[in-house]
């Protein structure tokens, strides 16, 4: 017996076509096709994943009065960490952590011999200064703004942590070089933490990777400078502004003080 033909279930809305809009030109040649190229493919993934949704969240939101340059030192912060990431990674092609004098070896090769080396190292070097300047910056418009009361308590915390770990990213990337300048620091740096109360013992010997200072400490350096920091620290910035894009930030002292600290969502 031959069965009837179903009708084929209707498609999702989202596998739909946009429907058509007055003044649509159906006849597209090569050019328009080509113009629409980047529009075509940004709709094809976001048909598949949504992400306009989350893009939207995050990016389109209402600031409060009186926002101003100060607010811009965190992103600031972050993209002077987005460019510490890409030139480490391109100094790390070249880099040997070999305390027999490789290391030392290596960078002379990189900042003498390597096309840009001179410059991408200067970039690295200059750039971890400035992300040190710029995190104290923000720390301090975020207290002086009064930005870590409730609720944005845990953001303060977590920025806390991020100013400690930007800190060790700057110590130890110190001794990478391994010359009589970085090693001589860094043996009066691990000293200091030594003489902490309580751990300061345990985390000198941690630093040195034992009694000795020597080649584990520079395995183990750089270790924590290219892998555990920086993933702790990315990790950290995605919480911290998800706090931010969640919470808004906050409005500036002097609108407060006149009672006047409303969101322009409020007013809408
Ligand atoms: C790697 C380091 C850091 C990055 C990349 C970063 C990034 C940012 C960004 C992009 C913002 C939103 C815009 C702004 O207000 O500037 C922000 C806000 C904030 N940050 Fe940071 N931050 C860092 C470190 C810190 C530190 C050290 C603290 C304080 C201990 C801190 C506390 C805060 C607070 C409380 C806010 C909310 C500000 C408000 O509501 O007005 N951050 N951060």
């Amino acid at each position: 017996m031959k069965l009837p033909k179903l009708p084929a279930p209707p498609l999702p809305n989202a596998l739909q076509g946009r429907p058509e809009r007055p003044g649509d030109d159906k006849r597209q040649g090569p050019v328009e096709q080509v113009k629409e190229a980047g529009i075509s493919a940004v709709d094809w993934v976001d048909e598949r994943t949504s992400l306009s949704g989350g893009l939207r969240w995050l990016m389109f939101r209402k600031v409060p009065k009186g926002t101003n340059w100060f607010y811009t030192l965190g992103s600031a912060t972050m993209f002077a960490f987005l460019s510490q990431a890409v030139t480490g990674v391109f100094l790390a092609m070249y880099y040997r952590p070999d305390a027999t004098g490789g290391a030392y070896e290596s960078i002379r090769h990189l900042t003498n011999e390597v096309f840009l080396g001179e410059f991408v190292r200067g970039m690295h070097k200059w750039g971890s200064s400035v992300m040190v300047i710029l995190v104290f910056l923000h720390m301090a418009r975020t207290f002086f703004f009064g930005a870590y009361k409730y609720p944005r308590e845990l953001n303060w915390v977590i920025g806390g942590v991020l100013l400690i770990l930007t800190m060790v990213m700057s110590f130890t990337g110190y001794l990478l070089p391994f010359d009589q300048r970085s090693y001589w620091a860094t043996i009066v740096g691990v000293n200091i933490n030594g003489t902490g109360p309580l751990v300061g013992p345990y985390l000198s010997d941690f630093l040195r990777g034992g009694a000795e200072f020597g080649a584990t400490t520079l395995s183990r350096f750089y270790a924590i400078h290219m892998l555990m920091i920086p993933g702790a620290i990315a990790a950290l910035i995605g919480a911290h502004l998800y706090l931010v894009a969640k919470l808004g930030t906050t409005a500036p002292p002097w609108l407060k003080a006149n009672g006047d600290d409303r969101l322009e969502q409020d007013r809408v």
